[in-house]
């Protein structure tokens, strides 16, 4: 039987953080035998936002190290970078004018981040869910692996999907979300109603992948909690939630086993529990990243191979796109 298809993509628009990886990266590497895998980092979505050139090149060579230090094997998976293959953005133009400016306008990642950076709400980030879109559409993928974020989008996908097998013929499969029961939406350590996020300005609410252990353990210290004092899944202890989720990933147990393990103990000692364990799943990660990124020669020869081989899938759809809608092949 011929294998399903994935994809996925992460942008490199900062330090990646525990919710990238609980939520998305770490799910991934168990999917590389199963399935046949692209995976991507969207430096063209990066753009939506200001980017120092220098270290948006610097951020987009680490996501990749960060993703084969996260065990995904190259010759299993494609791993490229979004502006090696033009045809994403090829695709982009023609999806555009098949997507409604309502639909792009109910996107609540548009109405968060337009509040977030009010001094440049470019076109690009009102039209980035076409972009997505065409990302997943033209290597036919069944299943996308995301956080909960990611979500609305990959609806949005499903609809202008339909709207172009509709009006011309089926071109394009139709993806489905793949989205993980616990940790698809790790929030922040100090704001807990709030997602954990890559542009959150207070470092002490993000874990980055990188930090050292006692940054680890000092930022899980100050995490804020509340007043209630018992380890439990309650609705008005958000921060705590969070944290019996991270522990319960981190460590292959159900959140009910978790609020067991600690029964009676106070958040202090729950704290560093967590601290230590989330230390204990990126030590190796951090190793294997460090030695990558000391082999820049290696790296070059994953993203250009990856380029070649997603080059060949997505030419294919284009082609076909283009070929549907009435233009001339050269
Ligand atoms: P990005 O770069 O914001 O995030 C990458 C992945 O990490 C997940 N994620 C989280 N999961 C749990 N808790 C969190 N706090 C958290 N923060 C982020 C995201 O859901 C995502 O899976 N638009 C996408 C990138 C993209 C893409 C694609 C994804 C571009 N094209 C095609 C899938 C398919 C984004 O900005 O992800």
């Amino acid at each position: 039987m011929e294998k399903q298809t994935i994809f996925s993509g992460i942008q490199p628009s900062g330090k990646l953080t525990l919710g990238n990886y609980l939520g998305a990266v770490r799910n991934w590497g168990k999917l590389q035998d199963e399935y046949n895998c692209f995976y991507c980092i969207v430096d063209m979505h990066a753009m939506t936002q200001y980017q120092v050139p220098k270290d948006l090149r610097k951020q987009t060579l680490e996501g990749l190290a960060m993703l084969l230090a996260c065990g995904l094997d190259p010759e299993k998976n494609t791993l490229f970078i979004q502006s090696h293959v033009p045809a994403h953005a090829e695709a982009a133009w023609l999806m555009s004018c098949m997507t409604y400016f309502g639909e792009l306008s109910r996107m609540t990642q548009f109405k968060d981040k337009s509040a977030k950076q009010s001094d440049n709400i470019n076109a690009g980030l009102f039209t980035y869910p076409v972009l997505m879109a065409c990302d997943i559409l033209l290597y036919q993928a069944d299943l996308v692996p995301v956080g909960s974020d990611q979500k609305q989008h990959i609806e949005l996908t499903r609809d202008v999907a339909e709207r172009f097998n509709n009006r011309y013929s089926p071109t394009f499969a139709m993806p489905k979300p793949y989205i993980p029961k616990v940790g698809a939406k790790i929030m922040s350590l100090q704001e807990p109603e709030k997602k954990m996020s890559k542009s959150d300005e207070n470092d002490n609410a993000n874990i980055y992948l990188l930090d050292p252990p006692e940054v680890i353990k000092k930022k899980f210290k100050r995490a804020v909690t509340d007043s209630v004092g018992v380890v439990q899944l309650a609705d008005d202890q958000p921060g705590i939630k969070n944290l019996i989720t991270i522990y319960s990933v981190c460590k292959n147990m159900t959140m009910d086993q978790v609020v067991e393990e600690f029964e009676g103990q106070g958040y202090g000692v729950f704290k560093d529990a967590v601290a230590d364990a989330v230390i204990e799943v990126l030590k190796p990660v951090q190793d294997k990243f460090h030695e990558l990124m000391a082999n820049k020669a290696y790296l070059e020869e994953v993203y250009k191979d990856g380029a070649d081989r997603a080059e060949r899938t997505a030419r294919k759809t284009l082609r076909k796109m283009y070929k549907k809608v009435g233009f001339i092949p050269r």
